[in-house]
């Protein structure tokens, strides 16, 4: 059996390091909503106290699923990364970016290229090891499950937290998973926004999702995972009659408000029997009473 660990959204905080001419732009935007609102539910020790909990499960990966930082400054990509090194290696858990760490133009160096340990693609199936500025799709193999780490985050006009993975990488991404349809191994697509049209208003929507599901249907995967919602969702992509597991985790950072669940991280056990593959899935969420995370038990239907 094999343990993926899921989590997303971090928004760690707190914001600091920046001047005023860092905030021009969308960013002046952003970090009004954040004194104004996010830092009040994104806590960073709910954040700290779920990274323990995983380092005591000990899972085999962790996938972390964009949305790290909150309006792209350069010290808060250190500091994510920071927080990355005190959480494991760049071997065992891999991130991709969401619109948030895209939130307004930033070179490669000074942005996701310092997390670049963790999205580092491992190359075969037509990809080259180590594109420098933009590495997806990635590809990471454990045993016989594929993890394949997308990039849905580019800079969006003000009030936009729309994504898209644009044609070069669609077209990546189709030759990889139709090169892996053969292979029979458990693949794991990992993306920002909830991939499937209609999941999200058009504000908060991935432009092209119409084409992801045109390329999952025509050359299969076994799991798609996402985040930016920052609720707990679990949907389907059907593909010749065979449901497709599309699942999205709440932020791993957020206290409960009125509109979301506190922090959670998902936990999937892959298992391979009788020439089968199969899913097992398990919620760990925040408890204030508790002042740790427990396991959540959905209420009988
Ligand atoms: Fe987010
Ligand atoms: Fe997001």
């Amino acid at each position: 059996m094999f343990t993926l660990v899921h989590l997303s959204d971090l928004h760690l905080a707190p914001l600091t390091d920046w001047s005023v001419s860092d905030l021009v732009s969308k960013r002046m935007l952003g970090y009004q909503s954040w004194r104004r609102r996010r830092r009040h539910v994104h806590l960073r020790h709910i954040a700290d106290a779920m990274r323990q909990d995983i380092l005591a499960l000990a899972p085999d990966h962790v996938a972390i699923t964009g949305d790290l930082v909150n309006i792209a400054l350069e010290s808060e990509f250190l500091q994510a990364r920071s927080w990355l090194e005190e959480f494991g290696s760049g071997d065992w858990i891999s991130v991709i970016p969401g619109n948030h760490d895209a939130y307004v133009p930033v070179s490669w160096e000074s942005g996701i290229g310092q997390w670049a340990s963790y999205m580092a693609c491992e190359g075969g199936f037509g990809l080259d090891k180590d594109r420098a500025d933009h590495p997806f799709p990635y590809i990471r193999r454990r045993g016989n499950i594929a993890l394949i780490g997308l990039s849905t985050g580019v800079p969006t006009r003000p009030l936009s937290a729309r994504g898209w993975l644009g044609e070069a990488q669609r077209n990546r991404l189709d030759d990889l998973l139709g090169g892996l349809s053969e292979t029979g191994m458990f693949v794991v697509i990992l993306i920002h926004h909830p991939p499937i049209a209609g999941q999200n208003q058009w504000r908060k929507a991935m432009g092209d999702c119409r084409q992801f599901e045109d390329i999952v249907r025509r050359n299969g995967a076994n799991l798609i995972i996402h985040g930016h919602n920052h609720r707990q969702m679990k949907d389907a992509l059907n593909r010749d009659g065979t449901a497709i597991p599309v699942l999205g985790v709440a932020s791993a950072s957020a206290k409960q408000t009125s509109r979301r669940s506190s922090a959670r991280y998902n936990i999937y056990r892959i298992s391979h029997t009788s020439g089968q593959w199969s899913l097992a899935t398990e919620e760990r969420g925040w408890s204030d009473s508790e002042a740790g995370f427990v396991t959540i038990h959905e209420p009988d239907a």
